[in-house]
């Protein structure tokens, strides 16, 4: 049976799964550590987000992007995130950088904020992708809808799976086993990939641009920007060995 059909809370069971492991935190907290904000993020960041914005972190994990954010002169900022382990860490990472940023767990699709709290809100490292299915992750936009006030800022990045051509042949592939019903069970949706690493299967989503561009229409957001990583900066060794190109999206409620 394919896990499209199966309940919210083994669901949510599976996203807990993927990211609540020791050894992701750890991870995580090496990258907030030792790599920080990349240098397209940064660009990123200093065009859209002023100085004095009030800015959600969303999916801040142990505070990689929160801590770049207030080291760049950002300091009105708060980091939420899903998992208690990841959300601990980022505390504890407030003695490494000498700041007192406020860390708290809450789920991007039931955010505790009042409407109109926020300037601008962040979402990195393809974090939104990662929330399973494409109706809970509208669910997710509304909220971050929400809770930005009229003309805030939404800036995030995902996965584009038409914008590297090795991977055309794999997307055909999965497009005819989709439509034989021949997918793999754990998959919810057509773009989905479950990554299986050493210690954790990892759940993404690649979505292309048009279906981006409906489902932020559909949560009230006018696109403002949306560029390829690679044409934003050229990032140094040690961040290219963590990562992989992606698309930077910029959106204005
Ligand atoms: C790829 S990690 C990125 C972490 C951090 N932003 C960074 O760049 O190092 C994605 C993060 O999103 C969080 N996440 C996933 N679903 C979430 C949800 N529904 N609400 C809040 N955070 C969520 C995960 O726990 C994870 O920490």
């Amino acid at each position: 049976m394919a896990r499209k059909n199966k309940t919210d809370e083994v669901i949510k069971e599976f996203v807990y799964d993927t990211f609540s492991h020791d050894k992701t935190v750890e991870r995580y907290t090496d990258d907030t550590i030792k790599i920080g904000l990349w240098e397209s993020e940064k660009e990123m960041i200093k065009k859209h987000f002023k100085v004095s914005d009030s800015i959600l972190d969303l999916g801040c994990g142990t505070g990689r992007t929160t801590f770049g954010l207030h080291q760049m002169g950002y300091k009105n900022v708060i980091g939420v995130d899903l998992i208690p382990s990841m959300v601990e860490n980022a505390i504890k990472n407030n003695r490494a950088f000498g700041s007192d940023i406020s860390f708290e767990v809450g789920d991007a699709m039931n955010l505790r904020f009042e409407n109109e709290q926020f300037d601008a809100c962040l979402f990195s490292f393809n974090g939104i992708m990662q929330i399973p299915l494409q109706k809970n992750r509208i669910i997710a936009m509304k909220e971050i809808h929400r809770v930005l006030k009229k003309g805030g800022i939404f800036l995030f990045t995902t996965h584009d799976r038409e914008i590297n051509e090795e991977w055309f042949p794999f997307w055909e592939d999965e497009k005819n086993k989709w439509e034989k019903g021949e997918q793999d069970p754990r998959l919810f949706e057509f773009g989905d990939r479950i990554v299986e690493e050493k210690y954790r299967l990892v759940y993404l989503h690649f979505p292309n641009q048009k279906e981006m561009k409906e489902a932020m229409k559909e949560s009230g957001f006018h696109l403002i920007e949306t560029i390829p990583s690679t044409d934003v900066a050229k990032e140094p060794e040690h961040i290219l060995e963590r990562i992989s190109p992606c698309r930077f999206w910029v959106f204005r409620k």
